[in-house]
């Protein structure tokens, strides 16, 4: 299991959802930078679950205790380790999981990978909880990046399909939910203030890193840069990004590549969009298998789990653009 992402920064993610806790270390960051405790548990707070009617009722206090790397509110270089104790476990939701895999969750391949070592509850290390750590690592480089006047921002592009106002797409949540289904979404990223010529070609692109580390949240199905897929669609003379000079800065007067070029970064807005898919977990009875009994079984997934995943990975999305963007910066 790897559950480490490297550059010249090192993360590595531990813990499983409902076991003792879930925590993360993060190598690689500068002396002296000040860590803004308030601003870091606000972004915790947008992740957290129990604030919607289409959350997860699971109310975990999400407040991280620091167990090295920090000093008088500042990092001291060494690595940075913060844990968040779970307190709102109930394995007992989850006991019949690791013979009766949920559809669309990773309970099947675990099994078939770790041949019933793994911890099935709630997901274990496979769980959306996972993303806690993430968002204080993520939180730690944004609060960095916004010293260099670089923001991260994420919003809703549609859920459901549904691409409207808030309140249309909430009106999809709840239909969800009363039919005892989920939904999924699309967020797109905007990171303003970036300079030009950030990133490497080939292997090392700002949209290889990016990635990389995007599809380490949990649900998280595709990602396109600019406007991606509807890209080819156009013709070249439509999609290409014509230049001109601002001052002494050259600009582009669109931004269809989403301000990477080669991997490199333009110095437009780097935009992306990322598809989540709708939560695994859910009421409505599904097909599945019964890996002891070799039998066909069905399911309905009673334990706590969101209707919708997107408002909650909104900041997750931002805490690993951030991670990238910053690592890149080193
Ligand atoms: C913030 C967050 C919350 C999540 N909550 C749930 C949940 O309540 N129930 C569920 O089945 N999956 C949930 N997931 C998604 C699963 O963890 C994920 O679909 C599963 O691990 C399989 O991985 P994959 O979808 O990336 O293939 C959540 C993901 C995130 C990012």
């Amino acid at each position: 299991m790897s559950s480490t992402w490297k550059n010249r920064l090192s993360l590595s993610l531990f813990g499983e959802s409902h076991g003792k806790a879930v925590g993360m270390t993060l190598d690689g960051l500068p002396a002296g930078e000040i860590v803004d405790f308030e601003a870091l548990q606000a972004l915790l707070d947008r992740r957290a679950g129990g604030k919607t009617p289409y959350a997860t009722p699971r109310k975990e206090a999400d407040i991280p205790e620091y167990l090295s790397g920090l000093k008088d509110g500042k990092t001291t270089g060494a690595p940075l380790t913060a844990v968040f104790q779970n307190g709102n476990i109930r394995p007992s939701d989850y006991a019949s999981l690791r013979d009766i895999p949920r559809p669309g969750h990773a309970d099947f391949t675990a099994e078939v990978k770790y041949g019933g070592h793994q911890d099935p509850s709630g997901g274990g290390h496979f769980s959306g909880r996972l993303t806690a750590p993430l968002c204080v690592a993520g939180g730690i480089c944004l609060q960095i990046l916004a010293r260099h006047g670089i923001t991260v921002e994420a919003r809703i592009v549609s859920i459901g399909g549904v691409s409207g106002s808030m309140e249309e797409m909430t009106t999809e949540m709840a239909r969800a939910k009363e039919a005892k289904d989920s939904v999924g979404g699309v967020i797109e990223c905007v990171v303003s203030g970036l300079p030009a010529g950030l990133g490497d070609p080939i292997f090392d692109g700002m949209e290889n890193r990016i990635a990389s580390i995007v599809f380490g949240i949990p649900a998280v199905k595709g990602i396109e840069f600019g406007i991606g897929f509807a890209g080819t669609a156009l013709l070249g003379s439509e999609y290409n990004d014509p230049f001109y000079f601002d001052g002494g800065t050259v600009k582009a007067r669109t931004n269809n590549n989403g301000g990477i070029l080669g991997g490199i970064t333009t110095g437009m807005p780097l935009v992306f969009r990322t598809a989540i898919k709708p939560t695994p977990s859910i009421e409505k009875s599904q097909e599945t298998v019964n890996l002891r009994t070799g039998e066909s079984a069905t399911i309905e997934t009673h334990g706590r789990h969101d209707v919708c995943i997107v408002p909650r990975a909104l900041p997750c999305i931002e805490a690993a653009a951030a991670i990238a963007i910053y690592d890149a910066m080193l």
